[in-house]
């Protein structure tokens, strides 16, 4: 009865049905994250490893910090790639709590979305990126000052929660030991 992680292409393309995949490596004694397909994986070839679909990120009383900013940017519409969205996001948030822009740009390549546009979307997301721009900050920077004297921001970051990675569920106990 979970109806958060969405079915839409059925073949890979969209990212609709992303979700989190975590996993104990035992060699290296490290937990990964993936945001895989649900759609085309089958369920035996996560035995031993623990999912985590939308509704595992924030409570119905508390969005996730990934989630608020997606509607404090006015980053969606139908809201139907919306799930996909904050699963991508929020998967690289747990490998990595101080991600560059570029890296939140790419993680988000495998989900589409077909009503609101990319803008709102990676506006939302960008101020998890700690230099808030794409490694060169200088001319980012002076980019984004000329962008200030022509456009205004869809809403203002410092309003935003801040990500706390320690609030966080923990990897099952059980399966690091399996
Ligand atoms: Fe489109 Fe899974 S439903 S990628
Ligand atoms: Fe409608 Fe993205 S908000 S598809």
């Amino acid at each position: 009865r979970l109806t958060g992680s969405k079915l839409s292409c059925g073949e890979g393309g969209c990212g609709a049905c992303t979700v989190m995949l975590s996993k104990y490596d035992h060699v290296d004694k490290k937990i990964s994250h993936y945001a895989i397909n649900a759609c085309y994986t089958p369920v035996c070839s996560v035995h031993g490893m623990a999912i985590t679909t939308v509704e595992g990120v924030g409570s119905t009383t508390k969005l996730h910090p990934v989630q608020e900013r997606l509607a404090k940017s006015y980053g969606l519409q139908c809201g139907f790639c919306s799930p996909g969205m904050v699963m991508s996001m929020y998967t690289l948030l747990r490998n990595n709590p101080e991600p560059t822009a570029l890296q939140i740009e790419h993680c988000l390549g495998g989900n589409l979305c077909r009503c609101t546009g990319y803008r709102p979307i990676l506006e939302g997301f960008k101020t998890f990126a700690q230099n808030g721009c794409c490694g060169n900050p200088s001319a980012c920077n002076a980019s984004r000052q000329d962008e200030d004297n022509v456009l205004s921001r869809l809403f203002e970051p410092s309003d935003c929660t801040p990500y706390d990675p320690t609030q966080e569920v923990i990897f099952p106990p059980e399966l690091q030991t399996s």
